[in-house]
């Protein structure tokens, strides 16, 4: 099939039933230097037109385009002709059909087939008889652009006139045609390739969403820390002053208590009142010394959240750091938790093993605190997707729906003012992240929590890799 641009379909359909008119016709539209003089005289005769003169000088002195003719003799078989050609791909532009051709269809019936087979093909009726006029046509038709009428006699110049017109506008058609089709296609094609570039765009959209949540929450992590830092420095040495200073009070007061009851004498009424004041010091001491103690406890844990990179990689047993943990949790858990252990088939591996414990010390601590009553620990392990995967589900009363994409939030608690400080599972987090492992949390209210721990086995390799090419961790 050719370009649409370069369509030039010039092939010619002669369909009469007298072998000389198909002869005419051949010297009309094809006519070379030797069929010069010929032509002008058929055009007289034949056409019948006597204007010989301007016949010739209309008819030899123009230059056709290189017509193809092909002829039918009954409309039958040129019916058939027009339908291979349709099928070869080579359909005729033009047919010139005669009105009367016994024995088989007359012109009309021939035309009125050959267009329900091929709507395009430009149609010229020849007659020398009024056989039909045009009214005929039109009724039998309709309003159609494809359909001349053209009545005997005519001339040779009408005749070429008509096959270049004809043609040219099939061709014309054509091509327009095509250029559609082409911008049809053309537009589908761009449709589709902005269906996909859309597509392809939401999906970085939400990408970019999680990396902007991951970015928040590693930035989150690293501002706090250093804050903590700061915070653990400055309150570390004023309470560590006051935690001596208050046990030097302390024996200060036994011995004065000591020196005070030499000094007295048991009857003095004065004694009684000494003993309420020392009462009094002794229960703001132990108050002062609890107080210290928490603080103590904070500055610790907010110290160890902002010297999370001091610990070192070395390749362990996760079971073991899990175990010594239980341990060290064994006082906190030993009336109300039952623990049980499912551990799978999991290899030693790289990881910091201090940070670990803390990760596996702060998720124990939530579930006891999440277990109201008594209740279930269950640590189950498993190696899958080339990843350690460490489960820890409790049976205690769940998160929120509405707590649950805020948990990880440094500072979120539901525990109230002195229980809680809301940094466990900001440093989970931070620690399982550092470690380029996940953590996924479901929960239901009233019955539980798991939190699913996956770590890579590769983390050695993964960490050269991160400072090869100063990339961040992927979450
Ligand atoms: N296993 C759990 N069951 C129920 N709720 C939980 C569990 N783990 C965490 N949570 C919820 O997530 C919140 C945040 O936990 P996170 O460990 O960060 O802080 P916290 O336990 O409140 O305080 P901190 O751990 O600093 O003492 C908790 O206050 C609690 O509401
Ligand atoms: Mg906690």
């Amino acid at each position: 099939m050719p370009e649409p641009q370069t369509w030039n379909n010039r092939r010619i359909l002669l369909v009469d039933d007298q072998e000389q008119i198909h002869e005419d016709y051949r010297k009309i539209l094809t006519p070379d230097d030797s069929h010069g003089q010929e032509v002008d005289q058929l055009a007289s005769d034949f056409f019948g037109d006597g204007d010989t003169e301007s016949s010739a000088e209309n008819s030899n002195h123009v230059d056709l385009p290189s017509f193809q003719l092909e002829s039918a003799y009954q409309g039958q078989s040129a019916l058939e002709m027009v339908k291979q050609a349709l099928e070869a791909g080579i359909p005729y532009s033009l047919a010139l059909v005669d009105v009367r051709m016994p024995p088989g269809w007359d012109g009309i019936e021939t035309i009125d087939r050959i267009l329900r087979v091929d709507k395009d093909i430009q149609i010229v009726i020849c007659t020398a008889y009024a056989d039909y006029v045009w009214e005929d046509i039109h009724d039998k038709f309709g309003a159609r652009d494809n359909i001349l009428f053209m009545r005997k006699p005519f001339d040779a110049t009408e005749v070429q006139q008509l096959a270049c017109t004809l043609t040219e506008k099939w061709n014309l058609a054509r091509r327009a045609r095509m250029k559609v089709e082409e911008l049809e296609t053309l537009a589908d094609q761009r449709t589709r390739e902005l269906q996909r570039s859309n597509e392809e765009l939401q999906d970085a959209m939400k990408d970019l969403r999680r990396t902007q949540v991951q970015l928040i929450q590693s930035e989150k992590m690293a501002s706090l820390g250093s804050m903590v830092a700061g915070v653990a420095h400055e309150i570390n040495t004023p309470i560590g002053a006051v935690a001596s200073m208050h046990s030097t009070l302390v024996s200060a007061i036994k011995r004065m208590n000591v020196i005070l009851s030499d000094l007295c004498d048991e009857t003095d009424p004065r004694l009684k009142k000494l003993e309420k004041t020392m009462k009094v010091i002794g229960d703001a001491n132990r108050v002062i010394a609890s107080g210290t103690e928490r603080v103590t406890t904070i500055v610790k844990r907010l110290k160890s959240f902002a010297r999370l990179d001091e610990a070192e990689l070395k390749t362990v047993n996760i079971h073991q750091g899990i175990d010594d943990t239980l341990e060290i949790a064994h006082h906190e858990l030993k009336y109300a938790v039952k623990v049980v252990r499912e551990y799978g088939d999991v290899p030693e591996f790289a990881c910091f093993p201090s940070k670990l414990n803390q990760v596996f010390l702060n998720l124990f601590m939530n579930s006891r605190q999440a277990i109201e009553t008594t209740g279930t620990l269950t640590i189950r392990t498993r190696i899958e997707n080339s990843q350690a995967v460490i489960e820890i589900a409790d049976t205690g009363k769940g998160i929120k729906a509405e707590h649950l994409k805020r948990i990880f939030d440094p500072g979120f608690t539901t525990k109230g003012v002195g229980v809680g400080t809301g940094l466990g599972l900001s440093i989970v987090y931070q620690i399982i992240e550092e470690h380029f492992g996940t953590i996924d949390v479901t929960s239901e209210v009233g019955s539980g929590t798991t939190f699913t721990i996956r770590l890579p086995l590769d983390l050695e390799e993964r960490i050269e890799r991160k400072k090869a090419n100063g990339q961040r961790p992927s979450a």
